[in-house]
């Protein structure tokens, strides 16, 4: 064989030999680069004769394309092999179920939020939303609460770092009571309204959380007695967990707030929690001090309020024996709500 074909045919082996594009262009080098073989024979040629030199020249130009052939070939084979692995690795098996974005649901205190919004809104309450961080006024003094009232100790009470106008410290509110003293000094009489929203408290165990979720409510007019809240109260109760197998009673209570005061008690008469006297919410008459911070005049204006445990009716409506369930976040009991 030509020696120029034996170089072709070394550039054949060794381009076919480099499997990868960097060995591929190594490879080149030995034969086109500066100092490769073909490039040497190149510089040879100034040696020869004239004649000669031509002849061989146009041999080593051809010898010289044909390995760029070769080795253009060879690139693309290498670049083709590397699209076609590329592929491999990234192929989409469109035969697999898709990934779906799954449906939010609403968390079970939630709806009960929504159902006893919609179950006093047809009755002709107001809705209304106030704040979460409270004036010490709001929360405490204009609800008649005495100064030395435990509620008002830091152990009990969550404090905010930041004061209000009188220099107290502000606070999370601890129940949703002060909403009736917002909303009254907002409206004139008739005032029926109800005030849902999250509430704060230093407690945690299996039935109390730091924050949990309450219900007002508060009906203030020239003629409001406790019959009306006896008979709004265990309406919405038939309406809330749809039975008219339950029975409600009225006990002696204090707060505050109310004078007189009750806790309202229900038992199911029917059903699995059938013949259980359960606490379900605090209410009373509005105390006169209170009704006068509404800015209104305790002679003329009577009324009831209310404040009821939003994860209390939760629980009971669904049988949930846990509070914390309700805050875990775990998707396996959530979901059996939607
Ligand atoms: N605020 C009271 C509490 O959180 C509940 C309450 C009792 C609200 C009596 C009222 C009421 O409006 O009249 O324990």
């Amino acid at each position: 064989m030509d020696s120029l074909d034996q170089v072709i045919a070394d550039a054949r082996a060794a381009f076919a030999a480099a499997t990868q594009p960097a060995a591929l262009e190594n490879e080149k080098a030995r034969f086109l680069g500066k100092t490769g073989s073909v490039t040497e024979l190149l510089k040879g040629l100034g040696k020869l004769a004239p004649d000669e030199r031509r002849a061989q020249g146009v041999r080593i130009n051809a010898a010289k394309e044909a390995i760029e052939a070769l080795l253009t070939e060879r690139r693309r084979q290498l670049a083709d092999a590397e699209l076609d692995a590329r592929l491999a690795q990234e192929a989409i098996d469109v035969t697999l179920p898709g990934r779906k974005r799954s449906a939010g649901g609403i968390h079970p205190v939630m709806r009960t939020w929504l159902r006893v919004e919609e179950i006093f809104a047809s009755i002709g309450f107001d809705v209304a939303d106030g704040p979460e961080i409270e004036t010490d006024w709001h929360n405490f003094t204009a609800l008649n609460n005495p100064e030395n009232h435990p509620a008002r100790s830091m152990q009990d009470t969550f404090y905010v770092d930041a004061r209000d106008g009188e220099g107290k410290p502000l606070l999370l509110r601890t129940h949703t009571s002060p909403m009736q003293v917002r909303y009254a000094r907002m409206h004139k009489p008739p005032i029926k309204v109800i005030a849902p929203g999250r509430t704060y408290r230093v407690d945690s165990d299996a039935t109390h959380s730091p924050m949990f979720h309450q219900i007002e409510g508060l009906w203030i007019d020239e003629n409001v007695s406790f019959a009306d809240l006896k008979g709004v109260y265990t309406d919405f109760l038939h309406r809330f967990f749809e039975t008219e197998d339950l029975q409600v009673r009225f006990r002696p209570s204090f707060f505050p707030f109310t004078e007189p005061s009750a806790e309202i008690d229900m038992m199911f008469t029917a059903g699995p929690n059938k013949g259980k006297w359960l606490e379900i919410s605090g209410s009373g008459q509005v105390h006169p001090n209170v009704v006068r911070n509404f800015g209104l005049d305790p002679e003329r204006y009577i009324g009831f309020a209310f404040g009821s445990g939003l994860e209390r009716l939760t629980m009971l409506r669904y049988g949930v024996d846990d509070l914390r369930l309700f805050f875990d976040g775990d998707l396996r009991f959530l979901q059996q709500f939607n």
